[in-house]
């Protein structure tokens, strides 16, 4: 969707800015990782797929996604090397747009188990909330995926399905006014900014 395509949130870890054609070619480097393919149930795409994808995330109003930044190197250092993962929302539920369908990858080794996941879910979440008007969150898990089940579980999602056929359980939030008083407090310290002016004074955007 194009709601977010001047969005930079910038949390203490991490970074969420908008998935532009610049970042595709690292993304691609990730997901040739069969470790990736199987933990995010990916099938591999060939470069010029992957450029479509991003441009389908870019334009689809049922799709939200963000690349996550390492806060320590961007803004600084480039941004294609201080690229750390991604993190997705799907509006699933054509008939209930406040459902929303998580998704986080940290593809960086290094940086897992740093607590980048962790903020990099709660800003996507909080940005889903305020801006989007989603109350319902899923998460869609590996069975065997015990960091991102766990993880989830942190975020106060409880389980509620699990499907021997896809080996996969979801996870449920429901945002009551108290989750959402707990997600703001968890996210008052991000800052949202312009990613045009951040990237290129002079407003030119590379989408
Ligand atoms: C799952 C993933 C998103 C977690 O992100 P992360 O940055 O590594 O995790 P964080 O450091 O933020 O940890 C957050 C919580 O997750 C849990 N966790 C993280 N790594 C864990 C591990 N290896 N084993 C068990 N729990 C783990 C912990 O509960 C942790 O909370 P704590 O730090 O308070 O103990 C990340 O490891 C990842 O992207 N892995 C590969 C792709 C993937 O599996 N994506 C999810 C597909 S649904």
């Amino acid at each position: 969707m194009k709601i977010n395509q001047d969005t930079v949130l910038r949390g203490q870890k991490v970074t969420l800015v908008p998935y532009t054609a610049a970042h595709v070619p690292r993304y691609h480097e990730w997901m040739q990782s069969e470790e990736l393919q199987r933990l995010t149930a990916s099938e591999p795409l060939s470069l010029e797929q992957e450029h479509e994808m991003q441009r389908s995330w870019r334009d689809d109003a049922d799709k939200c996604t963000f690349i996550v930044l390492d806060s320590g190197r961007w803004p600084g250092q480039a941004e294609e090397n201080s690229m750390v993962g991604d993190v997705n929302l799907f509006l699933t539920n054509p008939e209930d747009p406040t459902v929303g369908e998580i998704e986080i990858m940290i593809a960086e080794p290094s940086c897992r188990g740093r607590g980048f996941g962790k903020e990099a879910t709660l800003l996507m979440m909080a940005y889903g909330v305020r801006k989007l008007g989603i109350i319902k969150f899923e998460a869609k898990i590996g069975q065997g995926n015990e960091a991102s089940i766990c993880m989830f579980k942190k975020l106060h999602f409880k389980e509620v399905a699990v499907s021997s056929i896809f080996q996969e359980v979801t996870l449920r939030l429901d945002v009551s006014e108290q989750e959402r008083q707990w997600l703001l407090e968890q996210t008052n310290h991000v800052e949202e900014q312009s990613y045009a002016e951040l990237k290129q004074p002079d407003g030119v955007l590379d989408t």
